[in-house]
């Protein structure tokens, strides 16, 4: 039964669903997909595993693994009229904006029947989540003027992507292999994330009986803003810009305690975690293997490390229980990848479909599927009455 249960978690978390997805314990840094915890799937699993977990509720054997595999690969694939789409877009639309108008747009040549069968309905959570990676590799290559890369069967899923990405007629591209891992794990890590500000979007839209195209549109737009999914790429503007300055980032967390100042220290605090994300602590991990290959190094990571060890001996923070989260190394690994910083949120977006997918079906098949309709408290003026003061 998804209804809303009242709850206050004491952050000003209040209103709750029940959902039988992900578990969060924010005081002990815990998080799990349907029981697993997330250190063991990001080490061990493949986010194909992973959204066929969240989906289902079981890690799949060989066949289904086999079953869900060839469906992804064989809805990898985007209508060819829907080319003509991106020819409409103004260049240098940002990625987001882009994902969301084309996944809304899906229902044009995918229609979503009113009865939905459950084969049916797999069906397009498996286009759905193999199709925004092909709309997000093609949304880049249009944004540099380069030939689409088209999907292949001979690939799994990061490997068709990043070939789709990087690949070109006229130059060689050999995957490495440490480089499609720490992408998949950056897919697994932001595959679900309990009510968060999207999935919640998601919840909202679809209670409404929105097709699942329109309603993982509202998912893309809500995951844009910069407190949410954009904070991944704003992470490495502040790095950058204390790398360009000199800087050991002092003056940046110091701008970020000042109450009169709007800036804050990106990829610390959350809405739930008043401790260690765990999500920060496997990318930090892999961030230490990736960057320390050779000609790898990156310089932001040295001042990610020591603006994390400011933070977290500073009073501000450790009062407010503010800690490092999935944003805070996640753009290092991304751009270790070679991925521009526009597109960070779009791979927040691929690696977050499953998760949204599994909430709207939890949603539909739930006992009553009642539409959101939260209440208000209402502030305003007390009942007045018109009173006509335009000449007419
Ligand atoms: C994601 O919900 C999810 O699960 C989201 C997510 C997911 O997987 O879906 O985990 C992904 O969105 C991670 C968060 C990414 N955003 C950022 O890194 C942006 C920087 N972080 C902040 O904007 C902030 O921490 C939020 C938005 C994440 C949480 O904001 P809240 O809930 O409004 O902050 P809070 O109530 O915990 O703040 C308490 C205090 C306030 O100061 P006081 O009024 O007590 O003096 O801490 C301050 C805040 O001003 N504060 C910060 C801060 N975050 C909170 N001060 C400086 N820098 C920060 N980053």
């Amino acid at each position: 039964q998804t209804g809303y249960i009242t709850l206050d978690d004491g952050y000003g978390n209040t209103g709750a669903c029940e959902s039988a997805i992900t578990y969060i314990d924010g005081e002990k840094g815990i998080l799990r997909y349907r029981g697993y915890p997330i250190e063991e799937l990001a080490e061990n699993s493949r986010f194909t595993d992973v959204a066929y977990l969240l989906l289902h509720g079981e890690l799949p054997n060989i066949d289904q693994l086999t079953q869900f595999s060839t469906q992804l690969n064989e809805s990898s694939i985007i209508h060819e009229d829907m080319h003509h789409f991106f020819n409409g877009f103004p260049r240098g639309s940002h990625p987001m904006g882009i994902l969301a108008t084309m996944v809304a747009s899906l229902s044009t040549f995918y229609p979503v029947p009113d009865q939905l069968d459950t084969a049916t309905e797999i069906q397009i959570v498996a286009n759905l989540i193999s199709q925004v990676r092909t709309i997000a590799a093609f949304s880049y290559k249009k944004s540099i003027g380069e030939p689409l890369v088209y999907p292949s069967y001979k690939l799994k899923y990061v490997r068709n992507f990043l070939t789709m990405m990087f690949a070109s007629p006229v130059r060689d591209y050999q995957l490495d292999d440490d480089i499609v891992r720490a992408i998949d794990m950056f897919l697994i890590l932001h595959a679900d994330h309990e009510q968060n500000c999207s999935t919640s979007s998601v919840r909202t839209a679809g209670s409404s009986l929105a097709n699942v195209y329109a309603v993982a549109s509202s998912g893309i737009a809500a995951l844009w803003g910069p407190r949410h999914g954009g904070a991944n790429q704003e992470v490495i503007s502040m790095l950058e810009q204390i790398h360009a300055e000199g800087g050991d980032g002092t003056e940046f967390i110091n701008q970020a305690k000042d109450k009169n100042s709007s800036s804050r220290l990106m990829g610390f605090g959350h809405r739930v975690y008043k401790n260690f994300d765990p999500r920060a602590l496997v990318l930090k991990k892999h961030c230490d293997k990736l960057l320390n290959k050779p000609g790898m190094n990156d310089p932001l990571f040295d001042i990610a490390r020591r603006l994390e060890e400011i933070a977290l001996n500073d009073d501000y923070f450790i009062s407010r229980k503010l800690y490092p989260n999935v944003d805070f190394y996640s753009g290092l690994i991304l751009r270790a990848a070679g991925i521009p910083t526009n597109m960070f949120t779009v791979l927040f977006a691929m690696g977050r479909m499953p998760g949204w997918l599994a909430h709207w079906r939890e949603m539909i098949h739930g006992e009553t599927v009642t539409i959101y309709r939260p209440r208000q408290i209402y502030v305003g003026e007390p009942l007045r009455h018109y009173k006509n003061t335009i000449p007419r």
